[in-house]
């Protein structure tokens, strides 16, 4: 059996189990992605690997030092995340599924305002939003004409750096509270080829506040045209809790709706949902399904593309 036919399979297992694909067109996909045996959840943090110093700096276009910061890749391999030395690995294969059609629609939209924009998110915390945005990033990255700025929006609870073995460093808060720093102070180059991070910066009192504020706006308009050619692709905080994601997602080009296998409710999908009904295109990534599922399904589907 094909991928297409096992993903259409599972989507009709999903239908059956009352999870309906929204039917709102320009809303598409559900691309599944399954657990790496190694990375279970509750040990992600023990498994995370160390943190290693910046190694170096050189100049930005600005003038200014724009660091370069060294990801332990053997560690990050072995939490379970891809790396460019693993393109064979399993995770590796799973999210060449998974990035293939936002690829594909990143490249139908181009030229549209924030068509280079692309947010994770989910409805609850703890579905995997940092998880598939690692992944994500360094998967797209390896593409040959891809570059890709990782941006952790989740500013009241960051966690990309930490899950990288980084230490923390200032960013997307800094910019959006402090005049006198700019992008290229903040941004992080990577080991990882054509992969750069922007961290969430130093703690703020009204961090969520700051995502849906109108300095976001004119940073995210910023951010799309001068880095035109990049995919900005942002880590954010869950829909459900609080109302600033929701507005973050208006800005988007796409967003990729995580939803956690055997435990997001079909309520809660459908109040995540409602939540992105401004949002052009939304994609739902089924995170988490168990290896025995794993052996008889994993694909994606996409009903334009059936
Ligand atoms: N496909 C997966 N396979 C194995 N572990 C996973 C997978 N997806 C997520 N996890 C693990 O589940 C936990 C929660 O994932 P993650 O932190 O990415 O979720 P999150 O949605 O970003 O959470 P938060 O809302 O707290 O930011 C982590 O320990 C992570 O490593
Ligand atoms: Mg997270």
């Amino acid at each position: 059996m094909s991928i297409v036919e096992q993903a259409v399979r599972r989507l009709e297992e999903l239908r059956r189990s009352g999870i309906e694909p929204p039917a709102r067109t320009g809303r598409v996909p559900v691309a599944p992605q399954s657990a790496p045996a190694h990375a279970a959840p509750a040990q992600d943090e023990a498994a995370t690997p160390r943190q290693v110093p910046y190694v170096q700096s050189e100049p930005s276009e600005s003038g200014k030092a724009s660091r370069t910061v060294n990801i332990d890749l053997g560690a990050l391999a072995a939490a379970g995340y891809l790396t460019p030395e693993t393109p064979r690995a399993r995770i590796a294969d799973e999210f060449r599924v998974v990035k293939r059609p936002l690829l594909s629609r990143i490249e139908a939209s181009a030229g549209r305002p924030g068509s280079n924009l692309l947010m994770v998110s989910s409805s609850l915390p703890g579905e995997g939003k940092t998880f598939v945005s690692v992944n994500l990033a360094i998967s797209l990255a390896m593409e040959l004409d891809k570059t890709v700025l990782l941006v952790d929006a989740d500013v009241s609870r960051p966690s990309v750096l930490k899950r990288l073995g980084l230490p923390q460093a200032p960013g997307l808060l800094d910019l959006l509270t402090d005049p006198a720093v700019g992008v290229s102070d903040v941004l992080l180059r990577t080991n990882i080829p054509k992969l750069s991070l922007l961290p969430a910066g130093r703690q703020h009192g009204r961090a969520t506040e700051l995502l849906a504020s109108e300095a976001m706006r004119r940073l995210l308009d910023e951010l799309s045209n001068r880095y035109a050619d990049r995919i900005l692709l942002f880590d954010s905080p869950p829909l459900l809790p609080s109302t600033e994601s929701r507005v973050l997602a208006t800005r988007m080009g796409q967003v990729v709706l995580v939803v956690e296998a055997e435990q997001t409710s079909q309520k809660t999908l459908e109040q995540a949902l409602a939540t992105l009904e401004q949002c052009p295109d939304v994609s739902l990534l089924l995170n988490k399904i168990s290896r025995s599922e794993v052996g008889s399904y994993y694909g994606y589907y996409a009903p334009d593309e059936a």
